[in-house]
């Protein structure tokens, strides 16, 4: 086994910058659905959701920056490119979507993808003894299950 400059397994430290960056593109993809609820949101909820999606939006692209400045920090590139996002696409793409409720539920379907891989980076980081990739999945499963609660309370459903 060889350690790279900051102690860890430099083989299972790429492997977690290659499910790291499969993050980062969902993230972006994320942060679009994000915008474009944000410039498109019709109806009688209007100024709630139009606030509410830029407060998630704006906090999505600060994680964008941990995730991609946790991918240098582990020695590898982040992914940067339109094309290389669409190519790792797990969440899905919301197009005009403009009513309220099919917003609320792309926010969730798109939580729950970044979640599964987030869980699968929080394993494979364990295993590779990553404290801070660890710690940054932990706190992102943390508050983004928080947020499938409030949207799926918002659709009166429970999760
Ligand atoms: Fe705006």
């Amino acid at each position: 086994m060889t350690l790279n400059s900051i102690g860890l397994d430099t083989k299972k430290t790429k492997e977690l910058a290659d499910e790291l960056n499969k993050l980062l593109a969902n993230f972006q993809l994320y942060c679009q659905n994000l915008r474009g609820i944000h410039w498109n949101i019709k109806g009688r909820a209007f100024f709630d959701l139009h606030v509410k999606f830029e407060e998630l939006y704006t906090d999505a692209n600060l994680k964008v920056d941990e995730i991609a400045e946790r991918i240098l920090t582990l020695g590898a590139t982040p992914l940067h490119t339109f094309e290389d996002y669409t190519k790792a696409a797990k969440v899905p793409v919301g197009k005009n979507v403009s009513k309220d409720e099919k917003a609320v539920k792309l926010i969730v379907d798109s939580l729950t993808e970044l979640l599964k891989i987030e869980r699968k980076i929080l394993e494979a980081s364990e295993e590779a003894n990553d404290e801070g990739t660890n710690a940054m999945m932990s706190d992102f499963i943390t508050e983004q299950e928080k947020t499938v609660w409030m949207m799926k309370a918002w659709l009166g459903e429970t999760v």
